[in-house]
């Protein structure tokens, strides 16, 4: 409490723009880009913002995150030489080479992404200032050759070349960069891997070869790689491999995947040296005659994880298959036509199976057997033409605690079906043509916590029926109904009252036009609403429905028909802390200012608008390069009268530097903030919210000090708050075009 009173204190009588726009404490940051905080870091956003050439003059020394994704830059100069960049983001644009010079002085760098130019040479020296460069990302570039050393770097530990078109890795290509624990080498032409190419790489953990044509690997090629944990060889034709010599010294081996490399079987010596394996993927090979013991020998008794998935595996499966598998897990055995019986026996000795997938196995019947699966929780028998006969198949599973079923050919399950399921906690059911729901069906579920019904072609959201009508589900708190055509009645609510309890709700892309302000009079502890991909709009109060949720936390109204937005239509959620906004054809006008301003002041983090600025998953090293921005759109005339003021500041707004023009209508939020000349509403809004922030603590222990404080902010608030209704009135009756002669007349 203390601490929030020298808050108080500190607001109140420091008038300051902290934190405002994201701009506090500003350094510099180029016209084109976005800048803003991460943490402590300083990052500069200009992906995406159609730049030629890197703003090298306009950079900030002190900037730690540079992100030029999804530009058109050409060709890299040289940084300013003072400048203490972390990671710099240039993926997707069209350098074609990487010279010494490019990278000179970046004394600081950790990691870079160079993925998606047009490189096709690199100088090997390129790095050689960044003494503490961690990572470098050259996936799909055109490197095709490289003669000598790849890089010289002591402290290199990622390297991602896969898709560089390299048909071969000479023997010195590695000799620089020894300290190498995760190489991606996927997607290139190899065909064969000469002895010792990696046998310098002693602390080299993970290995990614997928596809990469390989036919003849020589035995010894990984025998110096001691320490490695993680193996992927995907996507070759390695029928000609001694499995036992090339994995002979793996001793640290716990993940290999062989997925689609043409074997036919294994000898039972092939891993009896990688004594640590638990992830063993088999899948998309050939085996039909599966006898698993006989595939892998002895090996078998350490593993987890085994993926026997599209195997072509031909029943009948020796009764004794799994015998040694006893540690068996997680058993993946969809794709392939299994019979009940055959699966009855093979299964037998797994009574620790936690997880079993027979997705897609033709399967009509399911053994009988399922209760000697103690630990069984998760069964999937999605995709089989289990036709409508459940309830006496699936009887013996009352442990089951996740059932999928889905896209099984259901038009109809019988009331029955899962009333003796009563420890289920997942049911997923989508993908089946349900049309409607029988009477009583989910009545025994009362320890249901998810529900999940998507695409069943669902008319009406879920009928109070298919529950029992004198039980409120105090465990449902999740249900999915995405993809269903629903049609919303005109009137009361959509949900029956036994689903009070439910938090988070999916209506995603189910053609939903308007929900009128009951929609959700029976569920009001919704925290989390996704209502993304339906036909939303702003007109007729289209969102007055979100009146009545008190409790939401995150609503996700993306890709709807949302042409304005203004901050009061979430004034009773309190508690929204994230809002997506995505993909709606917004106007541009200064509500998307208030929205903005609400989001970065009332709220206090402008987080909390997704796509507003670079998320945490955006920073990440390897994620995807294309962010979601949010967008609104001058119109022809509008953007023919928009000059951007020079050198104008407007109180928390950055102003511009260079005089500029408008050729695009399309402009992020962030850069319409700034060129809009939008008066900063939220300045004069915030006390307010720091007086509901003070009286709506859950700590109750409030000082002395704490009640001054508040009071002196409530006379401030109420004053302001006043202000602000007349500012909220002289603009909600028109939208109101922000141009240049808009701003002179206020
Ligand atoms: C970039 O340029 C293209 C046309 O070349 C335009 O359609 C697009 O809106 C521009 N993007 C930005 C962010 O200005
Ligand atoms: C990049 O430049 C090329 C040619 O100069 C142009 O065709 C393309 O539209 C530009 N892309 C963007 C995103 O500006
Ligand atoms: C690169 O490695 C080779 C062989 O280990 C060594 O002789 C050479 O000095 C190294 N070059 C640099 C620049 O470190
Ligand atoms: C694989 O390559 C080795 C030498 O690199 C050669 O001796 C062997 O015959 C090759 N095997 C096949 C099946 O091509
Ligand atoms: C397996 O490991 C032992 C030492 O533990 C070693 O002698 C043997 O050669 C290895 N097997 C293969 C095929 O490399
Ligand atoms: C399976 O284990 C038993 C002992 O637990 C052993 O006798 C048998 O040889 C093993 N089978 C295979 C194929 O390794
Ligand atoms: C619901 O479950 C209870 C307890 O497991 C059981 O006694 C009852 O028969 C079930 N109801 C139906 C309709 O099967
Ligand atoms: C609720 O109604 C069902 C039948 O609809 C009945 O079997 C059950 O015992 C009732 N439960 C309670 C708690 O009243
Ligand atoms: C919301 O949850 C609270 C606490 O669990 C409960 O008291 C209240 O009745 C619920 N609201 C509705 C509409 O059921
Ligand atoms: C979206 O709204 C606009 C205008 O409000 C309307 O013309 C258009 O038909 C709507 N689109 C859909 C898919 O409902
Ligand atoms: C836009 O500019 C044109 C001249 O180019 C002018 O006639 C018109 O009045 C301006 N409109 C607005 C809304 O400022
Ligand atoms: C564009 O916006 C102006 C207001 O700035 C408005 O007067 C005009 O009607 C709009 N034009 C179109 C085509 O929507």
């Amino acid at each position: 409490m203390a601490r929030l009173t020298v808050l108080t204190l500190f607001l109140l009588i420091t008038n300051q723009t902290f934190g405002f726009n994201g701009d506090s404490f500003e350094l510099e940051c180029p016209d084109e880009c976005d800048c803003h905080y991460f943490r402590i870091n300083w990052v500069t956003d200009c992906s995406e913002s159609n730049l030629t050439e890197v703003p090298y003059e306009e950079l900030s020394m002190s900037v730690y995150i540079l992100d030029l994704n999804g530009n058109n830059i050409t060709e890299l100069k040289t940084f300013p030489s003072d400048i203490k960049m972390r990671r710099l983001q240039i993926a997707d644009n069209r350098l074609s080479k990487i010279d010494r010079e490019s990278f000179k002085g970046l004394e600081y760098l950790i990691d870079v992404d160079l993925s998606g130019n047009n490189i096709s040479y690199i100088d090997p020296e390129a790095f050689l200032d960044s003494r503490g460069l961690l990572n470098v990302e050259l996936q799909d570039n055109p490197i095709s050759t490289v003669e000598g050393p790849f890089l010289v770097s002591s402290t290199l530990q990622f390297l991602d070349i896969s898709n560089c078109n390299l048909s071969i890795i000479n023997y010195q290509f590695f000799d620089n960069i020894t300290s190498l624990t995760n190489v991606d080498l996927s997607n290139n032409p190899l065909r064969t891997l000469d002895r010792g190419v990696f046998d310098i790489l002693t602390s080299l953990e993970t290995l990614k070869l997928n596809d990469c044509k390989l036919t003849n690997i020589t035995d010894n090629v990984f025998s110096s790689l001691t320490n490695l944990k993680y193996l992927e060889l995907a996507g070759n034709l390695l029928t000609t491999v001694s499995w036992p010599d090339l994995l002979g010294k793996l001793f640290r081996l716990e993940y290999l995947n062989l997925r689609k490399t043409g074997i036919t079987e294994l000898s039972e010596d092939t891993f009896s040296n990688c004594t640590n394996l638990v992830t063993l993927i088999l899948a998309d090979n050939e085996l039909p005659e599966l006898d698993v013991a006989a595939t892998l020998g002895n090996s078998v008794n350490h593993l987890e994880l085994l993926d026997l998935s599209n195997c072509k595996i031909r029943g009948p499966i020796a009764g004794d298959a799994f015998a040694n598998a006893t540690r068996l897990k997680t058993l993946y055995l969809s794709g392939n036509p299994l019979f009940a019986p055959d699966l009855q026996e093979a299964l037998e000795p797994l009574p620790k199976l936690e997880k079993l997938f027979m997705s897609n196995c033709g399967l009509r019947k399911l053994p009988d057997n399922f209760n000697v699966f103690d630990n069984l929780q998760e069964l999937d028998i999605s995709h089989n033409p289990l036709v409508n006969v459940f309830t006496k198949l699936l009887a013996p599973l009352e442990n089951l605690e996740y059932l999928n079923m889905g896209y099984s050919n259901l038009s109809y399950i019988g009331p029955d079906t899962f009333s003796k399921m009563t420890s289920m906690k997942r049911l997923v059911l989508s993908g089946n043509d349900l049309l409607s729901l029988e009477a009583g069906l989910f009545g025994n579920l009362t320890q249901l916590m998810t529900l999940e019904l998507e695409v069943c072609g669902l008319k009406r959201p879920l009928n109070s029926n298919a529950f029992f009508k004198n039980l409120t589900y105090m465990d449902l708190r999740e249900i999915r109904l995405g993809g269903n055509p629903l049609i919303i009645p005109a009137i009361g609510p959509l949900f029956p009252k036994q689903l009070s309890q439910v938090t988070i709700m999916d209506l995603s892309n189910c053609n939903i036009s308007s929900l009128h302000i009951d929609a959700f009079k029976n569920t009001e502890n919704i925290t989390e609403l996704n209502l993304a991909g339906n036909r939303i709009s702003s007109k007729d109060n289209g969102l007055q429905f979100l009146q009545r949720l008190h409790q939401l936390e995150k609503v996700n109204l993306s890709n709807n028909n949302l042409t304005a937005i203004d901050p009061q239509v979430f004034i009773n959620n309190p508690k929204l802390h994230s809002l997506n906004l995505i993909g709606n054809r917004f106007i541009c006008d200064c509500k998307i200012a208030e929205m903005w301003d609400w989001a970065n002041m009332i709220k206090g983090n402008l987080d909390v608008l997704v796509g507003a600025k670079s998320a945490e998953k955006d920073i990440v090293v390897k994620g995807n390069k294309k962010k979601k921005h949010l967008y609104c759109h001058y119109n022809e005339t509008q953007l023919r009268n928009m000059t951007i003021p020079v050198n104008k500041t407007i109180p928390g707004r950055r102003p511009f530097i260079k005089p500029r023009e408008l050729t695009f209508a399309n402009r992020t939020w962030a850069k319409y903030v700034r060129e809009s000349g939008c008066e900063p509403v939220v300045k004069i809004l915030k006390p307010v919210a720091l007086v509901t922030k003070l009286f709506n603590s859950d700590d109750l222990r409030i000082s002395p000090a704490a009640v001054v404080m508040a009071l002196i902010a409530l006379v401030f608030g109420v004053s302001t708050f006043l202000m602000t209704l007349r500012l909220f009135f002289r603009r909600t009756t028109k939208v109101e075009y922000d141009t240049e002669n808009n701003r002179k007349l206020r």
